[in-house]
Order: structure tokens, then sequence, then C-alpha cells
């Protein structure tokens, strides 16, 4: 009893002293101890956690990442309307919006607050006795999502609020956004690993807000801007500036670009200083927001049923400036397809240089009738790829002339076609070298078949030369043929061909992948490999079939259909094969028990994750699907479970627990 004394007692300590360096790090961004010295306190409060569980608190720093995912996200009532904000453009309407208030309030002057405008996600946290118990998403005003386990993982959000506030039973909001550091790195991350990448850090931070698990949630770095308290039990604050600076006592982040104002006149100013330095922040806005600073006259000003009339937004025009088209590039895909490509006099947009915008296909230079030479309008707005808006005709001279869109690969001179009314053109030639120099690529990436060593310099020159036409010649090359194409040194040589000797190996999820089939990305490969042995299988899976398995629609399955009925790309798998590229799965025997059974998963399981369940299930023959039907033949409940459980209830399909689950596996036996 003793010892459980004290290791309460230190647990508490260890507890306040990681809330601080949090604090100090996530917050103000000057920690004061080494992510050494933090990761030892962190690990003396697990080990203590792990002695006594029920010392765990919910606001212990431990709580942050929930290990199971969420089955339906639970709706919440906020504690008033989360309004949104009228938006205004110029400075002639922030006048009129001063003006009105001014006259609403029957004074000369109003001192204002001024916000960057975070363009991320708006939310609600709730605090109780300090302690924060629930968030949520701004929904339809009235009612959000509940996203709890997914605010947590914001080291940002304190769990417990400063002893130094008065603040305890408390509702704040605020944007939740990705910064722009963050964003970058996901992104690449996502493009190695052939995923499509987010269009702009709000997407980015919107879909992992509301993504259902909270660990995929923790492993992409978020944070928040609080701005608003608009729940507190016993009210003392006068003004908004004095709710903000209560907000940073108690450990919230608060924008630090805030600033309290005069009058309009100094906020014209300020939102001008802003609108050039806001492209140096690590987050995006897309505007400042004034509000009103004292909270009497904002009561006075009042809402409509949308807004309130205390605050404004004002938008800043979005980044576009003029340039010069210097040429119209075509660029061959791998696929075959001709992406037309506008090469700019580079222009300084949204703080990056701009020198390639995205003309997108033959019809759309018909339709803006955009020439090399033109000067162009181009806009950059949040998203990645910079888009011509229009073309400024007035400014032509006549030597610009309509462009000619080819009607041949201008990579190998083949015919471009437009195939079963596709807008694009493409190039019929599979063996293309621009097609080809990309299928090496993908075939050498990381994500498949990871040889180091094979760089877009040396694969040009080898296609070139004509010496490896298709992934399988690779396996092929020697150290004759690879120093007579390209100045290699002695090590760089052996090293490359060990590794393209190593790519054998690498499992039939690779080698799918890396064949670069229409929507077969590296999961819905690991799928296919989850649910066939072979290539062969798979090659004679029809399309039917195909559908047939969860997470495989009839685009994927056409795809992958269409793809070996081609006579190149079986003769490339034939090729393969011949070359000792393994392309079956290797699985232990095991006894199929569950063969043909159909489970469904709901709830969180304490032994399993979800994914570690189904693999479970597959590897005795099993199939796992999402939804339940008069088919399912277990559903697996673990705790907190949703809806499925009393359909399945309904159904009378048969329950099982956990335990019944482990036995089940265990004892290799349908009694469970
Ligand atoms: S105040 C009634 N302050 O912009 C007051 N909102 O278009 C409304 N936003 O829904 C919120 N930065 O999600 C406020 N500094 C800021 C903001 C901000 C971003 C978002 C918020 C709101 C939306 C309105």
């Amino acid at each position: 009893m003793e010892n459980k004394e004290k290791a309460e007692k230190r647990a508490q300590e260890l507890r306040e002293e990681i809330r601080y360096h949090d604090h100090r790090y996530y917050v103000l961004d000057d920690p004061v101890i080494s992510d050494h010295e933090y990761d030892m306190l962190v690990k003396e409060l697990e080990k203590i956690e792990e002695e006594y569980p029920d010392l765990i608190t919910p606001d212990s720093p431990t709580q942050r990442i929930t290990a199971f995912e969420i089955d339906e996200f639970s709706t919440v009532e906020h504690m008033s309307k989360m309004l949104s904000l009228d938006n205004t453009y110029n400075h002639e309407e922030l006048k009129d919006f001063d003006g009105r208030v001014r006259r609403g309030l029957g004074v000369d002057k109003v001192e204002y607050v001024v916000e960057p405008k975070i363009d991320g996600l708006g939310v609600a946290l709730y605090y109780e006795d300090r302690v924060f118990v629930r968030g949520a998403t701004r929904g339809d005003g009235e009612r959000g999502e509940d996203i709890t386990p997914n605010l947590k993982t914001i080291h940002s959000i304190p769990l417990r609020l400063n002893e130094d506030s008065v603040l305890d039973t408390v509702e704040v909001r605020g944007e939740v956004f990705m910064p722009r550091s963050e964003f970058d790195k996901m992104n690449e991350e996502r493009e190695k690993e052939g995923k499509e990448p987010f269009a702009n850090p709000r997407n980015a931070a919107a879909g992992t807000v509301r993504n259902k698990d909270p660990m995929i949630v923790a492993e992409r770095p978020m944070d928040i801007f609080l701005y608003t308290l608009s729940y507190v039990e016993d009210e003392g604050f006068k003004t908004h500036w004095e709710a903000l600076e209560e907000l940073d006592k108690a450990g919230f982040k608060v924008n630090e670009n805030t600033a309290k104002l005069n009058d309009i006149e100094e906020v014209i100013g300020y939102i001008d200083d802003w609108e050039d330095k806001k492209d140096e922040l690590n987050y995006e806005i897309d505007g400042m927001v004034v509000k009103v600073n004292d909270l009497g006259y904002q009561d006075k000003l009042g809402a409509t049923s949308k807004n309130p009339r205390w605050a404004i937004a004002y938008k800043y025009p979005a980044m576009r400036k003029t340039t010069r088209l210097n040429e119209i590039e075509i660029h061959v895909g791998r696929t075959g397809k001709l992406t037309p490509i506008a090469i700019l006099e580079p222009v300084q947009l949204s703080g990056t240089t701009v020198s390639r915008a995205s003309l997108h296909n033959e019809d759309e230079i018909e339709r803006k009738d955009v020439r090399e030479g033109d000067t162009v309008l181009v806009e950059k707005a949040g998203e990645i790829i910079p888009q011509v808006i229009k073309v400024i005709k007035e400014k032509r001279d006549g030597s610009q002339e309509k462009f000619d869109f080819p009607k041949a690969c201008p990579v190998c001179g083949s015919d471009a076609k437009q195939i079963g009314g596709e807008v694009a053109r493409r190039c019929i030639n599979v063996r293309c070298p621009a097609q080809i120099k990309q299928r090496l690529e993908l075939w050498g990436s990381r994500g498949a078949m990871d040889i180091e060593g094979m760089g877009p310099k040396l694969l040009d020159k080898l296609v070139e030369k004509g010496v490896v036409k298709s992934v399988a010649d690779l396996y092929r090359l020697g150290k004759i043929q690879l120093t007579s194409v390209e100045r290699m040194g002695d090590k760089s040589t052996r090293n490359l061909l060990k590794e393209i000797e190593e790519s054998k190996d690498m499992g039939l999820d690779r080698v799918l992948y890396g064949l670069g089939i229409k929507y077969v990305g590296s999961h819905v490969a690991q799928v296919l490999t989850d649910n066939y042995d072979s290539i062969d299988e798979i090659m004679e899976a029809g399309q039917e079939e195909l559908e047939g398995i969860d997470e495989i629609g009839p685009k994927i399955a056409e795809s992958i259909v269409s793809f070996f009925e081609d006579e190149q790309n079986r003769k490339v798998v034939e090729d393969l094969r011949n070359s000792g590229v393994k392309m079956e799965v290797e699985r232990e025997e095991v006894e199929q028990f569950l063969d043909g059974k159909k489970f469904v998963l709901t709830g969180s399981l304490e032994n399993y994750t979800r994914d570690e369940a189904a693999a479970e299930i597959q590897r005795y023959g099993g199939r796992v699907t999402s939804a339940v039907s008069g088919a399912t033949d277990y559903i697996l409940v673990g705790g907190n479970p949703g809806s499925k459980l009393d359909k399945a209830k309904e159904l009378g399909t048969t329950i099982l627990d956990e335990d019944d689950f482990i036995k089940m596996i265990e004892e290799r036996s349908l009694e469970g």
C-alpha cells in the first residue's frame, strides 16, 4: 500500500512536469530540456502506470493515443450555436462594417481585435474541472461530431488546464490546421507510397480530423489555435482581449499575430501589412478576422441567424498574377497520356516561385485559346498545382499562333489517339521511351522493388540506347552493358546489380504495385495478395470475381482485367517469371478451419488492432466484410460496439466476444 501511495505521488509529479514541458515545446515552441530527458520522464510515468493501471487518469500525457478505431462518430450539442462569419473583400466594405457597428452602439469609436483567419477546421473543446473531456467539429453549428480521440493526439491541446488560470469548466473554440511543413512532408510520403496527395493543407486537416483511426491521426501532426472562450461558468471578462490572455494563461495556443487596435483605420493598416507577410507563416490563412473587443458591446450587437454583427472576415484576394507563357510542353505519362503544361516566365505567387502550370488537356487549350507567347493570368489558390485562369488577349501582338495540339507523340513520333471517347490523347506505342522510363522508375521506387542506385539519369541512358525496353530487361543486365552506357565505378555497378538481384524476392504485392496497373496502389496490391496466392490466379480472375473482394470496386476490377488482357503486359509477366522474380505468396500451411466464413468486426478489441484480427481470420481461410447481412456468419464484438451489433442481433448472427474469438483461434474450432 505504501508503495502504491508513493507511486501515485510520483505519477502526479511526473504528469505536472511533462505537462509543463509539453507546453514549452508544443505551445511556446521553446523547449527547456532535451528530447532524451523528456523521454525519460514519459518512460518513468509509463512504468508506474503499467504497474498500477488504476492510477491512470484521463488527463495523463500517456493517454493521447487511443489504439482502436471509431465505428461511428456520435454527435454532440454545442454549448451555444457555432456561427460563421460574413466576408468583406475591400477597405470600403470594412468601413461599412465599422459604420454599422458604431451606429448600432451609438458611439464614435470602437476598439477592435484583429486575428489571422486560419484556413483549417473549426472545433469546440469542452473542459470539466480543468480536464479535457470532449471535442467536436462545427457540424451544422448546433451539433457537431464527437472527435475527442483524434483531438487528443494534438499535443498543443492541453489535457489539463494550468492551475494559474481561473478557467476550469469551459468551452473554447478554435481552428485545427496542418502546418505547411508537415503537409509537404506528408504529401511527399504519400506520393512515394503511390497514394493520392492531398490538394492543400485544409483538405489534409479535414480528412485527418474525421479519420476513424486515431493511430493514423497521431501520425499526421496537426496543430490548433484557440480564438473564442465560448462558455465559462463565472464570467469576469470585460473584453475579448482579456479572454484571449486567459486562454493563453490556461495553456492554450493563441495566435501571436493578434492585435488590439484603436479604430478601423488602424485595422485596415494592420490587414494591409499582413497581405505579403502571411505567406511566410508556417500555416495558411485566407484572411483576417476583425472583432469588436468589448464583450458588452458584442452582446448588445448580437447576431443574425448565421453571423455575429460584432465580427467580420476580410478575405485577401486569391493569389493571381500575370506572366508570359513561353511554351506549351507536352508531357508523356506512364500510360502514354499526353498532358499539356504551360512553361511560364517565373513569377512569385504565395511565397513560391511558379514556372509551370497545368493546362489539363486539349479541350481546355482550345476553350481558353491559349497560345505560346501569350500573357496569361495564373492563380495559386491553396492548390499545389497553379492554374492558368485566362489569356489576356489585349496583350497579343499578332505573333501568337493558334496552338496545334500534337497528333503524334512528341517523344517517339507514334500516333497519339483519343481512344474510347476520352478527351486525352495517348501515345499508342507501348515501347515509347517516355513510357518505358516512367514504368522503370515506378518499378525501382521504394514502394515497389526498392532498387537503389537506379536514378533517372541512368534510366534515361539505358532506355535511349535501347538496352532496356521493359522492366523484365533489368534482370538481364550485366556489368558490361551497364558500364557501356554510363561511366559507373566498379563498386556502384556491383551494388546496383546486387540490388536488382535482391529485388526478385520482394513479393507479389510489390510486383503488382510496380507494374503500374491503373488504380492499383500499394494498398490495393496488398488486398490482392491477401486474397490470391499467385499472379496467375489474379490474371485468371474475372471482373465479377475481383469485384467480390472487399475494397475492390468495378473500376479497379476492370482496370486489372484489361491490364492482363494486354498481350505485351502478359509477356512482361512471363519474362519476369523466367528471370526468377517471385510472383507467388508463400503462406504457412495452416488449417483452413474458417474456410469461407464471413466475419464482421465492431467496437474496440484489446488484444488486436482491427487489421491484426482481420489478418488472423484470413489466415485460417475466413473473410472480413464491412456490413452485417444475412450472409454474415460471425460478428466479433469489442468495447463500445456500433450499430452493427444491433443489426447482427436482429438477424440472429452468431456473436463472439474477444475471449470467444481467442479461444476459437487457439483451439482451431468453430465451437468458440
Ligand atoms: S471567430 C462567431 N476567429 O472561420 C465567430 N473564426 O468563416 C466565428 N476561423 O467558422 C469564429 N480563424 O472556423 C474566428 N481567428 C478566427 C478564425 C475563425 C478561422 C474560421 C472559423 C469560422 C470560419 C468563419
